[in-house]
């Protein structure tokens, strides 16, 4: 069957800017990994802090945290939103110009971040620790962003608006708002500011922020990727086109009002930590639905997962999707976080959604897109893929089961009293309790890292000595 993208004669896409967005997304990966790799190893051996501020666990953290979700992650959004934008419009980006300011703005805007934040220049808001000149930048960027790819979507040939667009669609408008919002503060010296909010408002304004994050980067912005990549990689229409329109109204409808379960128990008033939890368990529905929408697609083409290890990228992380899209709605439940807020089942939780899901989805359409995007028949070895699947999904799994250990082991002990009302365990005793659990993790987190370094040696085998021709099947993709 002929798709309607393919029935047009093809203009010749911008793929150099698909091209820079992928190398980065696979250095910035490696880098941002090997960072979680290293706070991990300093979670076993504290020495590791070597006594220096700036190689200190709190000021790594967030260095791991931002190049995962916004170089990695982000790269990967902007890569595949250019490729899937202009594939299913039939219409090249609008500015070539403008395309090469995105890409070097972000570059310019992530090394930014690396560097200021081991110097000690934070705001110390989770995930919008940027200071306020980068902040600015980064919106600057971002509306450019947003008018090549809406101004692309404007320009297409074909009436139709491919579903994935309306998720990376949805992906750009959401997060410039939070971003804009969260960000709001009074500048006191270059580099030095103090939010426009306060106390409790403060802290719903950056969770809002923080789970929109989640909600419209990683989880919406992803989405679009699968409803693309999947279909393309099992040659085979998506399950069900109407059930992912009802996807895309309930998720953008119901992510929005989640922020408040990361606040349970404070100060914010009981009827907004209520909303939030409520919003939350119903939003398993359209994750769940999103979930098999991408599994059914699979429907007459399982036994090519036998063959095909990229396909099994995208499947099993949306085996994991669902994994983390069922385990976040329980813990927003205010009596099961109780138990889990502190501990490391968060952690568990966001590395099953952070590897499982963002990573691995990543990963499997990198794969699908760079034989294309250089003209190749195919990536230079598929036994180092296969390889590479193991690596990602065992190193996932010994991740997120210590960090599940772990959480339950110290949200018990936490809470265990005597009878006389003294704490049964004191902090350090719950904290040796979890060394184990480190450690397995490290190893978990360093097996995910070696994948990496696997798939950057095959990347370069393919792109620079790999099969040396274009490939006749690809020379239209080739252009550019
Ligand atoms: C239906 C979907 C989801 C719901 C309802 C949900 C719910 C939750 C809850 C209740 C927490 C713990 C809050 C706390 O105790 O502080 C949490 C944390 C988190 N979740 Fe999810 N989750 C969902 C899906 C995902 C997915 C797909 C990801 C992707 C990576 C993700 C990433 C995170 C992150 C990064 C945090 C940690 C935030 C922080 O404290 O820094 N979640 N989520
Ligand atoms: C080799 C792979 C990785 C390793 C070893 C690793 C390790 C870590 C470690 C040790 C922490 C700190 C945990 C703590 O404070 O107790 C952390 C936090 C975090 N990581 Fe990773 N990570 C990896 C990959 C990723 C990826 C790919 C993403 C996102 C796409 C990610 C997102 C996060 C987030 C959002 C947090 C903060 C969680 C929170 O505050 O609740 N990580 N990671």
């Amino acid at each position: 069957m002929i798709s309607p993208e393919d029935a047009l004669p093809a203009p010749i896409y911008n793929y150099t800017v698909v091209r820079q967005f992928t190398l980065m997304t696979l250095l910035w990966g490696i880098l941002g990994m090997s960072m979680g790799v290293f706070i991990a190893a300093q979670l076993v051996w504290p020495e590791l802090n070597f006594g220096l501020p700036w190689l200190s666990f709190g000021r790594i953290r967030p260095i791991h945290t931002n190049l995962v979700i916004f170089a990695f992650g982000g790269g990967a959004l902007f890569a595949t939103s250019f490729y899937v934008v202009q594939r299913t419009s039939k219409a090249r980006l609008i500015s070539d110009s403008l395309a090469s300011f995105v890409f070097w703005g972000w570059q310019a805007a992530m090394v930014a971040m690396v560097v200021s934040y081991p110097l000690g220049y934070t705001t110390s808001k989770e995930y919008a620790e940027m200071e306020w000149p980068i902040a600015l930048w980064v919106t600057i960027v971002w509306v450019a962003y947003a008018y090549l790819f809406f101004g692309t979507i404007a320009a297409r040939k074909i009436r139709h608006i491919y579903v994935g667009n309306w998720f990376y669609g949805a992906f750009i408008v959401v997060t410039a708002m939070v971003h804009v919002i969260n960000h709001l503060a009074l500048p006191v010296t270059a580099l030095k500011s103090y939010p426009l909010y306060s106390g409790a408002t403060d802290a719903m304004i950056q969770w809002w922020y923080g789970h929109s994050v989640v909600g419209f980067i990683l989880s919406v912005g992803f989405l679009g990727m699968m409803y693309y990549f999947v279909p393309k990689q099992a040659g085979r229409p998506i399950y069900s086109y109407r059930l992912s329109i009802v996807h895309f109204w309930a998720i953008i409808a119901l992510y929005i009002w989640a922020g408040p379960h990361h606040l349970h128990y404070t100060a914010l008033p009981d009827w907004a930590q209520t909303l939030g939890m409520v919003m939350s368990v119903i939003l398993l529905a359209p994750s769940w639905g999103g979930m098999i929408n991408g599994m059914m697609t699979l429907s007459g083409a399982w036994h090519k997962l036998r063959s095909d290890p990229i396909l099994r990228f995208l499947v099993v992380s949306l085996a994991f999707y669902g994994m983390s899209t069922f385990e976040g709605p329980m813990m927003a439940i205010k009596t099961v976080n109780s138990l889990s807020h502190y501990t490391d089942w968060t952690i568990g939780h966001v590395h099953a959604g952070a590897l499982g899901w963002v990573a691995m989805i990543s990963i499997g359409t990198l794969y699908h897109m760079i034989p294309r995007l250089w003209g190749r028949e195919r990536m230079h070895s598929i036994g180092l893929i296969n390889a590479h699947f193991w690596l990602a999904t065992i190193g996932t799994v010994l991740y997120i089961a210590a960090m599940w250990v772990n959480g339950i082991t110290q949200g018990l002990m936490w809470r265990a009293v005597n009878e006389d009302g003294t704490l049964t365990y004191s902090f350090v005793e719950a904290l040796e309790a979890s060394h184990f659990g480190y450690v397995v993790r490290l190893a978990g987190g360093a097996v995910f890292a070696s994948g990496m370094l696997l798939m950057a040696w095959n990347c370069w085998r393919t792109i620079r000595t790999g099969a040396a021709e274009v490939h006749p099947a690809h020379l239209k993709e080739y252009a550019s």
